[in-house]
């Protein structure tokens, strides 16, 4: 990219959900909040109708792949499949959409539950906004690289990743509402390093794929659940809902959509009170909850989620989709290389590798850094 004037970079984070796990699809509110761990983006546009990407592997070396703005679902997959998708997305919603190069670079680890996926679909959607003079907001940035996902990619997601990424801002985590249309958000403070505490986040190094498996059976489970209830919506149902179903299964399911959401208004509250204690006994209670009756952990999230509770962690959970991927602790900075020592030390005893462990910050949502207009 030997045009500097015309090369726009963009930095994008992916993101952590403090609470209110495997709602959004059912209706109800989640608290993620945007990282600062990052897809880095440069974009300049072409004048033909040609996309070139090249992504930037950890080790330096560079795979490519590239496709036009006429590009249809199946006609690439892998890593492309994602900026190729938030192309799509946006020429089915009508939009001129010009050709462009594009190269990623990244220190978001992907397969790990972070939402480098969401990172690099907003990202592009975001990118060719601003190119092509779109005028979209935020929000409708995060739905199209939601469609993108669901449509072109074949990732059943609802929009939380996608809106957290967009609307993330440093100091905050975004309260997703996608009861309403277009799904509402609203910045929550979220400044736990004055209080000498930080979130950790556990990669179990265990990848997950949410195009396939357990992620679209909770997703067919819910749905099931909702249609006996006579709900359009899962998270709409009352405190009886599991009491009227028969099935073991489904009553589980929905035990967990109930308690979830109570649990995110508890927790709104524990940050508005800075009760940090208060916070931590809820992030522990989602684990149970996503553990027992949602059944979307896996050994190596449990192991992670406990030692970081014995090692002094005031709660912890895995986050994200799970059967793999990620858990985060709040825990006091004084505690955070326990944490990370006791962990490596579980995980090596039973011959699993010793997982990624690092402190994450609530970061500012996808942002053009250079380039600007
Ligand atoms: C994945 C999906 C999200 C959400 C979470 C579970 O991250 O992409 O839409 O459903 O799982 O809360």
């Amino acid at each position: 990219m030997s045009d500097s004037q015309s090369v726009r970079t963009w930095r994008v984070p992916g993101r952590v959900n403090l609470v209110g796990e495997h709602l959004d699809y059912n209706g109800g509110p989640s608290v993620p909040f945007a990282i600062d761990r990052f897809v880095t983006l440069k974009a300049r546009p072409r004048e033909d109708d040609a996309v070139n990407v090249w992504s930037t592997l950890p080790d330096g070396s560079r795979q490519k792949a590239d496709f036009t703005t006429s590009v249809q679902p199946g006609d690439v997959d892998g890593w492309a499949s994602y900026p190729a998708g938030a192309v799509w997305a946006l020429v089915q919603a009508g939009h001129p959409v010009g050709g462009l190069d594009l190269v990623l670079e990244s220190d978001l680890p992907s397969g790990a539950g972070l939402s480098s996926s969401a990172a690099l679909t907003v990202g592009v959607t975001a990118a060719l906004d601003e190119i092509a003079g779109l005028g979209l907001d935020r929000t409708a940035i995060a739905l199209s690289a939601q469609r993108a996902e669901n449509d072109f990619v074949g990732a059943p997601t609802g929009s939380m990743d996608q809106l957290a990424v967009a609307h993330g801002q440093a100091g905050h985590a975004v309260l997703t509402d996608p009861s309403t249309d277009p799904p509402g958000t609203s910045l929550v403070p979220f400044q736990i390093a004055d209080d000498g505490l930080a979130i950790v986040v556990i990669d179990t190094g265990v990848s997950h794929d949410h195009a396939t498996g357990g992620y679209a059976d909770r997703r067919r489970e819910s749905a099931e659940a909702a249609a006996l209830l006579g709900l359009e919506h899962l998270a709409q149902a009352g405190l009886d809902a599991p009491y009227k179903l028969e099935d073991e299964t489904l009553k589980a399911r929905v035990r967990h959509v109930i308690t979830e959401t109570a649990r995110v208004r508890a927790s709104l509250r524990a940050l508005t009170d800075r009760s940090w204690a208060q916070l931590g006994t809820i992030l522990t209670a989602s684990h149970e909850s996503l553990r027992d009756d949602y059944a979307v952990s896996c050994a190596e999230l449990d192991v992670a989620v406990e030692t970081a509770i014995e090692a002094g962690a005031l709660g912890a959970r895995m986050t994200g989709g799970g059967f793999g991927g990620s858990a985060i602790a709040l825990v006091e900075t004084a505690d955070v290389e326990r944490v990370r020592a006791l962990v490596g030390e579980r995980f090596e005893s039973v011959q699993w590798r010793r997982p990624a462990t690092f402190v994450v910050q609530p970061a500012d949502g996808a942002t053009l850094v250079t380039g600007q207009g």
